[in-house]
């Protein structure tokens, strides 16, 4: 027996991180099968480079590093305003919705600003999320110790889980109960699927009549392709008074390797009359020393206007691979939703397979690595994500290979 006591929230969690098993499972099996040329369509990593607006900023940045006159040390915890006004403006205020600058904080991504926010929130409130959903709401809540206890059949038994079914077009259905937090990502990781203004002012207005607050994830916002389809959720009326709202750079702008994202915390959202804004800085100046100037610098570049046209460019990109993958599968006869605006395709398993029995039926058959619907949760059992994030070659090789090996069943 040691003295020493390690969080036992985190021997709760399942051995490891559902995209680590997949990157194991597929190491392996390319081992076995050193002939195979595999096929990623798994984790939601982006394949375009980075746009030349971006890249060419952040060699005048780095420049800028390397001379006394220009060299910067730690800068402001909470981002540049330079970075935090160029949002605020083109995030927002274009789309109608004020924004101050001292409401964005500027990250290294919306997976640790997600996984993190849960810091300034007490173990007992009643967190509610999406099935299935991004891991990291639920694992994160699992470390501080607000999951409960885990029921293979019920999942954890604190959380309350929102079924996100076929018959409601993959939407969750308001809690019949009162909930202190509730995470919504849309569009949609895992399903693809988007929420309309009407559908998600529902969700406002729960949350303003319950005072409970909602962690808003718009990482995949860049995909939308419906005009109905709220941007950002401070386009509903009252949203400011009850949602925090989460922003990459990665899936838009190709920053999954360069690291940079942002959180809004409205002024507004004041609860036991402490304001969440003042908690966050708090925590984030404690925690984080911000974002490297050369990197933000490169994040400014994305809201240039040749920033902005590439970015557009390499969003069609991908959507254009979805639009591959949906027909392509479609004529093989799968049901496939998702997809037009989201980089995301979900789809159903064929012949009753479950998610895993899937996963190894398709990388033994076509050498693709799609992501098991069962590991985002019990109601992803059955279904599997496939994404649009590899290059358009790759995409239509794989897609051939599906349709190929499934048409005739
Ligand atoms: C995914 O594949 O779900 C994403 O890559 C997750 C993430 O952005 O962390």
């Amino acid at each position: 027996m040691n003295l020493l006591k390690v969080n036992q929230n985190f021997v709760k969690l399942p051995n490891s991180y559902l995209f680590v098993d997949i990157a194991a499972k597929v190491s392996r099996f390319s081992e076995q099968h050193p002939e195979t040329n595999i096929i990623r369509l798994g984790i939601g990593d982006v394949t375009r480079p980075l746009p030349k607006a971006v890249v060419t900023a952040m060699k005048k940045a780095a420049d800028e590093m390397g001379e006394a006159k220009t060299f910067r040390g730690y800068g402001p915890e909470a981002g540049y305003e330079f970075l935090r006004a160029a949002i605020a403006e083109h995030d927002f205020k274009r789309r109608g919705v004020q924004i101050d600058t001292d409401e964005i904080f500027v990250s290294d991504g919306a997976k640790s600003d997600t996984g993190n926010i849960g810091d300034i929130f007490a173990v007992d409130n009643v967190v509610a999320v999406c099935d299935p959903v991004y891991p990291v709401y639920v694992d994160t809540n699992v470390m501080a110790g607000r999951a409960g206890e885990y029921d293979e059949n019920k999942g954890w038994s604190k959380i309350v889980y929102m079924p996100c079914l076929k018959e409601n077009d993959f939407l969750p259905q308001l809690p019949k109960e009162r909930v202190d937090i509730i995470y919504l990502c849309f569009p949609n990781n895992p399903s693809g699927v988007g929420i309309s203004r009407s559908e998600l002012k529902k969700w406002v207005d729960y949350a303003i009549y319950n005072e409970s607050l909602i962690l808003y994830d718009a990482a995949y916002e860049a995909f939308i392709t419906q005009q109905d389809m709220p941007h950002s959720i401070y386009e509903i009326d009252g949203a400011k008074k009850c949602a925090i709202e989460f922003r990459s750079f990665s899936k838009t702008a190709g920053f999954t390797g360069t690291r940079c994202a942002f959180t809004v915390i409205p002024k507004d959202l004041i609860f036991n009359n402490i304001s969440l804004n003042k908690l966050w800085d708090r925590r984030q100046s404690t925690k984080m020393n911000g974002v490297s100037y050369v990197v933000q610098r490169g994040a400014e570049a994305v809201y240039t206007e040749d920033g902005m046209r590439e970015v557009k460019e390499n969003i069609a990109y991908y959507l254009n691979n979805a639009k591959i993958i949906m027909d392509g599968l479609k004529s093989a006869g799968f049901e496939v939703y998702g997809g037009v605006n989201s980089p995301y395709v979900w789809l159903k398993t064929p012949n009753g397979l479950s998610s895993w029995e899937f996963f190894d039926l398709l990388l033994e058959k076509t050498g693709v690595v799609g992501t098991p619907g069962s590991g985002f949760g019990i109601n992803g059992e059955g279904y599997f994500r496939l994404t649009s994030f590899n290059t358009k070659e790759n995409t239509q090789i794989a897609v051939q290979r599906i349709v190929e090996s499934f048409k005739a069943q």
